[in-house]
């Protein structure tokens, strides 16, 4: 029978036989499959673990600070890097959602391999890579028509010609949490919905500019911070906001605007290749709309979308 307790204990004494005493480089992204792939690689190695957390300029409000701040209490040996000025310049002007994600995962290759080369003597990469990871890098790779292409810290690998440590390998989400739990991982880290390895850049749909980041990360905060304080958060699979590239006309005191419109999205689901839209309490979504209208500059308009995938996608880009 699978336990977590158990898993916990084998996996950890396969990572110190692997391992030994050399060195492991790997990529935290704040979400759940990366960060318990970590502590377990850590239990196994200690600061042998070298753990490094890009800023790309594309995460939630504050995020790279609290997450950064969390992994360093978790005792985690990491360096966070700020690398959003760098994504930023080589995302303007650029509005295709295929190009975006190409410009992210290139550039985060770079920055990674660049940190990694000023740490001597590597010899392993550590991946949360969980097994419908590895389902859907066969599948991506097939005949079929790739829809969006997805990247988490895939491409790594061949190009950094090291061993690897995916302690998460044969796991699926649930039981990734469950041994999440058992190593004493915080809920805030269990409970996360899924984040986009582009993040904010495929939920500006359009060009991105600092601005544009920096308006979608206050409502966005605004819609997460509801949907917990309504205790909603924990009902939906995952939820998000998005900036739509169309400016429209409102009023506020007697001034005529001609701002930005908002939609919010919100799941349910079970895995994420499929999902319908989150039948959200009409009195929430009021005040949503007025909080965000009110509190974010540059909104005027927000909108609630009720589109369920198939036919159309979690993400709108
Ligand atoms: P879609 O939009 O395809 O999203 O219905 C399904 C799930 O995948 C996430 N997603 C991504 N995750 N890199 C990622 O790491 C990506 O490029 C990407 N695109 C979509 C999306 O947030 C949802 O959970």
């Amino acid at each position: 029978d699978w336990t977590p307790a158990a898993f916990v204990q084998e996996t950890v004494e396969k990572i110190k036989a692997q391992v030994g005493d050399k060195k492991v480089v790997m990529a935290l992204s704040g979400g759940v499959d990366s960060t318990v792939a970590a502590e377990l690689i850590h239990k196994a190695i200690g600061s042998n673990l070298y753990c490094i957390f890009v800023d790309n300029g594309l995460l939630r409000k504050d995020e790279f600070e609290t997450v950064l701040d969390s992994y360093k209490h978790m005792g985690l040996n990491v360096k966070g890097v700020n690398a959003k000025d760098l994504f930023y310049g080589e995302l303007a002007g650029v509005s295709d959602p295929e190009k975006k994600r190409k410009i992210i995962g290139r550039l985060f290759i770079e920055v990674f391999q660049q940190e990694a080369t000023l740490l001597q003597n590597i010899s392993f990469l550590g991946q949360g890579t969980i097994y419908p990871d590895v389902i859907e890098s066969v599948s991506v790779n097939g005949p079929s028509v790739t829809i969006k292409s997805h990247h988490n810290v895939g491409g790594l690998p061949e190009k950094m010609n090291m061993g690897l440590v995916e302690p998460l390998r044969f796991l699926f989400k649930d039981e990734v949490r469950r041994v999440g739990r058992e190593i004493g991982i915080s809920e805030i880290f269990l409970g996360r919905h899924p984040f986009p390895g582009p993040g904010l850049a495929i939920r500006i749909l359009g060009e991105i500019t600092a601005d544009k980041v920096a308006m979608l990360q206050e409502a966005d905060s605004i819609y997460i911070e509801g949907l917990r304080e309504h205790g909603l958060y924990d009902k939906v699979w995952q939820a998000g906001t998005i900036l739509l590239p169309v400016q429209s006309v409102g009023v506020m005191g007697d001034e005529r605007t001609y701002e930005f419109t908002v939609a919010l999205r919100a799941v349910t689901s079970v895995d994420g290749m499929t999902a319908d839209w989150a039948h959200l309490p009409y009195e929430f979504l009021a005040q949503m709309s007025n909080d965000i209208i009110n509190k974010v500059k540059g909104i005027n308009r927000v909108v609630y979308d009720i589109s369920s995938k198939p036919p159309a996608t979690i993400e709108w880009e």
